[in-house]
């Protein structure tokens, strides 16, 4: 059975660097980031660099948040030079509050002001890791569609890993 999240709970905006906490809970842990192209952080310092100099320091990059408490994040990166019409985004949240349609609630919101916001954006694209099935329904519930199979080399080993890339 669904629990279904009240929209007027969910907000996004930029980075504190008093979400410190809140933002190591996820970001620290494996069950997160092993679907995301980085290492979990391990220590508070680390966490506050992360916020300081990735976070903050980012042109499009917002903390999803529940009553106003920062549970994960979604950025939008455009490319540059002739590619600048194309963007890229990321998200994540604990894993606490998986389930409860946050994460949807998130990406609608972030596609409400993101062209608005990157006036020569008109394509943007999700790579999803073939087996994260939830990021991809995510996408495809707010309308994204899937374009293609893509081979990216990630980790410290360099392991080939298919990601599906869908685009709104
Ligand atoms: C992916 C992630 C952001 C989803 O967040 P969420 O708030 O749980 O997502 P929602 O609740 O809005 O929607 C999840 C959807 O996926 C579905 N889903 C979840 N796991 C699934 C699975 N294994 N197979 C099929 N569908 C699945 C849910 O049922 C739901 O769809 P529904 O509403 O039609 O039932 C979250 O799991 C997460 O942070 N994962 C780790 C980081 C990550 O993967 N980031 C994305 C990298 S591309």
């Amino acid at each position: 059975m669904h629990f279904f999240m009240d929209p007027s709970r969910i907000s996004l905006r930029p980075f504190k660097l008093s979400d410190v906490d809140d933002f190591l809970k996820w970001a620290g842990d494996e069950k997160v980031t092993r679907y995301m192209r980085r290492n979990p952080i391990t220590s508070r310092e680390e966490a506050a660099e992360h916020i300081a100099k990735v976070a903050i320091a980012h042109p499009w990059h917002r903390s999803i948040c529940l009553d106003d408490r920062s549970i994960g994040y979604i950025s939008v990166r455009q490319l540059s030079g002739d590619d600048r019409c194309r963007g890229n985004m990321g998200y994540a949240i604990a894993a606490e509050y998986w389930g409860q349609g946050i994460t949807t609630i998130a990406v609608k919101m972030a596609l409400s002001s993101v062209f608005q916001d990157f006036p020569d954006l008109v394509r943007l694209e999700v790579f999803v890791l073939e087996e994260n099935k939830g990021s991809q329904r995510v996408v495809e519930k707010v309308g994204f569609l899937k374009e293609g199979k893509y081979n990216f080399l990630t980790g410290q080993n360099s392991i080939h890993r298919h990601r599906n890339c869908l685009v709104v």
